[in-house]
Formats: structure tokens, sequence, C-alpha cells
């Protein structure tokens, strides 16, 4: 083999290596930060009043890397906690995150008491009270409290990838929407 050759062929191995690094990242990166195109957004679990007019859009195209969302009852979320299972999920506004890939939720991190949990009101109001988690009745709530439980899900949604949405979220809000629509 003369130097040609193996100029040639390291030339080919490196373009090769290259151009597969940069469909597999961009491919990974599109799934992680387009919340909007996910199956939770679709639910729109967190906004009761949602609009659901894009529901049957077709987002298939990435099917092959996309994660596959899905419902928690409050019951199965309670397992994603980093200790039953080693996966680490928590809700805010009914939208589950996986929050596996930092140190703020895992068993010895400082916001733990957060894993598993349907946690809005204590994200948006910075408490640890425990009292407060897995709550999903938030009609008590003023509006300004709404739009801080949006931020919260962008902020979220920004950061981490989203996996499902919680059911019961689901049922309480959707029905107090339904019976907000009804007194309008
Ligand atoms: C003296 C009070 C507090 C201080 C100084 C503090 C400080 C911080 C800092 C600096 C971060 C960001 C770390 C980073 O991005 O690297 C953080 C994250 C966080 N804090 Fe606190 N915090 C305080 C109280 C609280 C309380 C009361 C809560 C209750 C909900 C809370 C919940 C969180 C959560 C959940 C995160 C992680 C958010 C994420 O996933 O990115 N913090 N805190």
């Amino acid at each position: 083999m003369n130097l040609t050759t193996i100029l040639l062929v390291s030339g080919f191995l490196a373009t090769a290596f290259f151009v597969y690094k940069t469909f597999f990242v961009k491919k990974k990166k599109r799934t992680q930060q387009t919340p909007e195109n996910s199956e939770a957004a679709k639910h729109n679990v967190h906004f009761s009043d949602s609009d659901d007019s894009d529901s049957d859009s077709d987002s298939d195209s990435d099917s092959d890397n996309e994660v596959q969302e899905r419902e928690f009852t409050l019951e199965e979320l309670h397992q994603y906690n980093g200790v039953a299972n080693k996966e680490i999920y928590l809700s805010v506004g009914g939208v589950v995150f996986d929050v596996t890939h930092t140190e703020f939720y895992k068993p010895e991190g400082p916001y733990h008491c957060f894993a598993g949990q349907e946690a809005t009101i204590n994200l948006v109001e910075s408490t640890f009270e425990t009292s407060t988690l897995n709550k999903v009745d938030i009609s008590d709530k003023p509006a300004s409290f709404k739009q801080e439980m949006e931020d919260k899900v962008d902020f979220y949604g920004m950061k981490y990838s989203r996996v499902g949405w919680v059911k019961e979220w689901k049922e309480a809000n959707e029905q107090k929407s339904d019976e907000e629509k009804k007194n309008d």
C-alpha cells in the first residue's frame, strides 16, 4: 500500500464518520428541542382550554428517533424516581419530563423530593411542602399562577425531553375547562 492509497482510504473514512456524526447529532437535537411537535404537546395537558386543532397533524416523518410519549398515572410516575427505576421523571403542568441526566433530582441531589412526582405547585411557588405534591386541582390558583406554570413548562421543555402526560392532571383540568366554558 503506497502513501496515496493510505491518504485516500483515511480521507474516505474521516468523511464517512463526519457525515454519520452530523446526521446523528442533528436528529437527536431535533427530537429533544421540538416539544411543540410532541404527543404531549398535542394533548397540551397544562392548559385546560387549549386548542387541539393540530392534534391529527402528521409528525411521523421523525418517528424513528422520536420519544414515544405516553400517558402516566400518578402511581406509574412515582416509579421513575431514580430508586425504583433508574430513570427519573417529573411532571409540571401535567407534562412529564425526563430529568434523568441532571444531578438535581438524583437520590443524592438537592431536589430529589420532586423525582417521580407531579410537582407543579412546588415548582411554581418554590416550596418543598410535601402536601402540594401530586395535587392536580389548581382551580383555586389565580391567573398569575397559570402564567408562571406555563413559563415553567416552557423552561423544562427547553431543557428536558417530554415523555408523556399525567392522566389525573389531564382529567381534572379538562373537566375544569368544560365547566368554565359552560359558565361563560
Ligand atoms: C436559598 C434558596 C435557593 C437557592 C440559593 C437555590 C439555588 C438554585 C440554583 C443556583 C439553581 C440552578 C443550578 C444550575 O442550573 O446549575 C437551582 C435549581 C433549582 N432549584 Fe433552587 N434554590 C433555592 C431554593 C429552591 C426552592 C425552595 C426550590 C423548591 C421548588 C428550588 C427548586 C429548584 C429546582 C427544581 C431546580 C432545578 C431546575 C432544573 O431542573 O433545571 N430551589 N436552585
